[in-house]
C-alpha cells in the first residue's frame, strides 16, 4: 500500500516503519494516525512480519508530538474523539503479537513520547529529547501518557516530567528506565536491527506468550499476573516449538522453531 507520510520497508521477518513529516518534525496529524492505523494492520496480516521498528525520518526528530495546529481548533468533544482514536492505535501497538521497538533518532515530544512508550522496548540516540511539555500548551497528554508513564518510571518522576513540561536527555531518560538502551546516532538503527534479529530468532509463539505476561503485570495484581503466568505456560508447554527448543537444547543444536 502506498502512504504519505509513513514508509515501510522490510527485511526478512523485520519490518521498519518511519514517520516521515520532516518539515512539522514528524508530529503525528490525522493522516499520519490513519496511516500508522493502515500500517500497522497491513503488518499484523502480513505472516512473516515479527518485529518492527520504529522511528522518525530525519536526524532531528523521532515525532515532535501531536500536531499542534489541529489541536488548537479542538472542542471538548473533538478533543475527546482524537485522544480515543490516538489512544486506541498506541493500544492496538502495545498489544499487538508484532514486538515493536521504538528507535528514537532525535525529539519524541508528546504524542512521540507515547508512541515510545506504547511500543515494547525503547532504544534511544544520544540526540534524543524526550518529554511530556502539553501542559505549556495548556493541555495534556492525550495518547496515554499519564498512565504509561507513571507506569515506567514512577508516580513522583512522571508527575516531574509532565508538571514541569521538562524534556530530558538520552542518558536521563536511560537513567530513570524511560528508556532501555542508547547509542550514537549512526549506530541506533544498526543496534535496534541486532536487538530485532536476537527476537526473531526465538521461538515465535514463546516471544509472543512473554509479551502477553509481562503486559499483563502492569494491568493486574501480583496475584491475578502470577495466574495469567500459569495459564499462558501451560499453552506453551503444548506447543511444537516448546519441544523442538528444549529438545535442541539438550542436543547441543540451533533450535528450528516453526511458530507454532
Ligand atoms: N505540531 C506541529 N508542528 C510542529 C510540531 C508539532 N508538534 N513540532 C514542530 N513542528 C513544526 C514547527 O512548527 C516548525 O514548522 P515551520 O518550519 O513551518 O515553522 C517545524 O516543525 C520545525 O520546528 P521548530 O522550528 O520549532 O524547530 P526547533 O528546532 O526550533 O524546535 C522543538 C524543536 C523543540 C521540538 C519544537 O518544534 C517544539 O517545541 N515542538 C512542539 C513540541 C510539543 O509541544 N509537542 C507536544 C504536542 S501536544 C501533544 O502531543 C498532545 C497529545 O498528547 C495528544
Amino acid at each position: 500500500m502506498e502512504y504519505k507520510s509513513i514508509l515501510v520497508s522490510k527485511e526478512g521477518a523485520l519490518a521498519i516503519l518511519t514517520i516521515s513529516r520532516p518539515k512539522a518534525l514528524n508530529a503525528l496529524n490525522a493522516e499520519v494516525i490513519g496511516e500508522l492505523y493502515a500500517a500497522w494492520k497491513e503488518l499484523e496480516d502480513d505472516k512473516n512480519i515479527r518485529v518492527v521498528i520504529i522511528t522518525g525520518d530525519g536526524e532531528k526528530a523521532f515525532v515532535a508530538g501531536a500536531d499542534i495546529g489541529e489541536l488548537k481548533v479542538l472542542d471538548s468533544l473533538g478533543g475527546m474523539a482524537l485522544s480515543q482514536r490516538g489512544q486506541s492505535l498506541f493500544w492496538k501497538i502495545e498489544n499487538s503479537n508484532l514486538i515493536a521497538i521504538a528507535a528514537i533518532n532525535g525529539f519524541a515530544l508528546g504524542g512521540g513520547c507515547e508512541l515510545a512508550m506504547a511500543c515494547d522496548i525503547r532504544l534511544a540516540s544520544e540526540n534524543a529529547k524526550i518529554g511530556q511539555p502539553e501542559v505549556g500548551l495548556g493541555i495534556i497528554p492525550g495518547y496515554g501518557g499519564t498512565q504509561r508513564l507513571p507506569r515506567l518510571v514512577g508516580k513522583g518522576m512522571a508527575k516531574l516530567l509532565t508538571l514541569t513540561g521538562d524534556a530530558i536527555s538520552a542518558d536521563e531518560a536511560l537513567r530513570i528506565g524511560l528508556v532501555e538502551k542508547v547509542f550514537a546516532p549512526v549506530e541506533l538503527l544498526p543496534e535496534a536491527k541486532k536487538i530485532a534479529e536476537k527476537i526473531i530468532a526465538k521461538g515465535p509463539e514463546a516471544v509472543k506468550a512473554a509479551k502477553r505476561c509481562i503486559n499483563a503485570a502492569a494491568n493486574s495484581n501480583l496475584d491475578g499476573g502470577m495466574r495469567y503466568e500459569i495459564i499462558e505456560f501451560g499453552a506453551i508447554c503444548a506447543t511444537q516449538d516448546s519441544t523442538e527448543g528444549t529438545t535442541a537444547f539438550m542436543e547441543k543444536r540451533k533450535a528450528d522453531f516453526k511458530g507454532r
